[in-house]
């Protein structure tokens, strides 16, 4: 016969009563332990979502809010809120018997995931049939009411032309154009909290970012990104799609995911000052770290010096360069030649081995910390 309770110690009622949730483990079982209104609940301590830990969540009125993603789960019955109550997590009977907080792990309810559609972008890449296909991407920052002359801009427009003049597909994203958030961290919480795709297009169904991973994942051979020297570096707005990527680079570690592997990059890099060759340094680093590869000579690039304050004679020399604009094609050539490489099959498979710091495998996931002095 089968024992139809199972209660086990989940604490102390004085540490549980202390906050509104407390994550707990007992018996192999993370719990998410509410205290509300004088009343305890208990609830499973993995989201449906992507197992976001519970028990380390807030309480919103009756509901616990995923740390990860802010799902919510009914703090006592474990549905989810209003309108997505098949999405439930277990919900447990809870007791309290001389001081200590019991749970009946026997009277866990069912979980349950409800279907929710697969988001566009996590289709497997394939790459469909076609010409090569050239994104560049323009990151220099622009008030449309007054657009100026951008040296970066302006290479970058050369060199898609000049792509589709030998044969390419051309597509050119103008990031100032589009709105989108800023990286929110969520690998800073826990390495699989940051999902592909990027949780916040998931979520906010009004962020264009979704363009910039399209072009990039799924549609492009060639990427060429331009960006002017700011202080030394890139511009903030290519650090901010930068962050954004994250989680194609951070699909490497986690799940050995290669979303960026038959992709070349190539980059134009422009400005007043100097400081070119460390901002190559940032642009070469992470698009390797995405998996692309480098044509030969992967950027070109342009510089007055440190000591050129005169912006204006900055701008007229390269209206007047030929040899940039020449560089800006042959760059291209070079770019597009290796896409050809690739896309036909001609460079031997990559050998796609973890190593290195970005690449290592994930140390196994660590168990919820046990909070609510649980003897189970
Ligand atoms: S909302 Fe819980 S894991 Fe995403």
């Amino acid at each position: 016969m089968t024992e139809e309770t199972q209660w086990v110690d989940a604490g102390s009622e004085q540490a549980l009563r202390s906050k509104p949730v407390t994550a707990v483990r007992v018996a192999a079982t993370n719990l998410a332990i509410t205290f509300r209104e004088g009343a305890f609940g208990a609830i499973s301590g993995a989201c449906n979502h992507a197992g976001g830990p519970l028990g380390e969540g807030s309480l919103e009125g009756d509901y616990v809010v995923c740390p990860w993603h802010y799902w919510k789960f009914h703090a006592t019955t474990g549905l989810g809120e209003p309108g997505y109550e098949a999405d439930r997590v277990p919900a447990y009977a809870v007791k309290v018997e001389g001081g200590r907080v019991l749970v009946d792990l026997k009277s866990a309810t069912r979980r349950n995931k409800a279907k929710h559609a697969p988001h566009p972008l996590s289709r497997e890449v394939v790459r469909a049939p076609g010409p090569i296909r050239v994104v560049g991407v323009s990151t220099t920052a622009m008030d449309p009411a007054h657009p100026r002359y951008s040296t970066s801009d302006v290479l970058l427009t050369t060199a898609l032309e000049h792509a589709k003049a030998i044969g390419c597909e051309t597509q050119k994203i103008d990031l100032w154009k589009l709105g989108f958030r800023n990286c929110e961290g969520f690998y800073s919480k826990a390495a699989r909290a940051c999902t592909w795709p990027c949780s916040i297009t998931q979520m906010d169904k009004t962020d264009q970012m979704e363009v910039v991973y399209e072009a990039f994942v799924h549609w492009a051979d060639a990427i060429v990104v331009a960006t002017p020297i700011r202080w030394g570096n890139a511009s903030s707005l290519y650090y901010k799609m930068a962050e954004r990527m994250n989680c194609v680079q951070n699909q490497e570690t986690i799940a050995n995911r290669h979303l960026m592997q038959k992709k070349t990059a190539a980059f134009i890099i422009t400005g007043g000052q100097d400081n070119v060759q460390a901002v190559a340094g940032q642009l070469l680093g992470f698009f390797s770290e995405l998996g692309c590869h480098l044509p030969p000579f992967p950027f070109i690039a342009h510089s007055r010096g440190w000591s050129a304050e005169d912006m204006q004679n900055n701008v007229r020399s390269v209206k007047n360069s030929d040899s940039l604009r020449d560089g800006a094609r042959a760059l291209i050539d070079r770019t597009v030649s290796l896409s050809r490489l690739i896309v036909e099959g001609a460079m031997p498979a990559s050998q796609l081995a973890r190593g290195g710091r970005k690449a290592h495998a994930l140390e196994p996931f660590e168990e919820a910390p046990v909070t609510g002095d649980a003897k189970g």
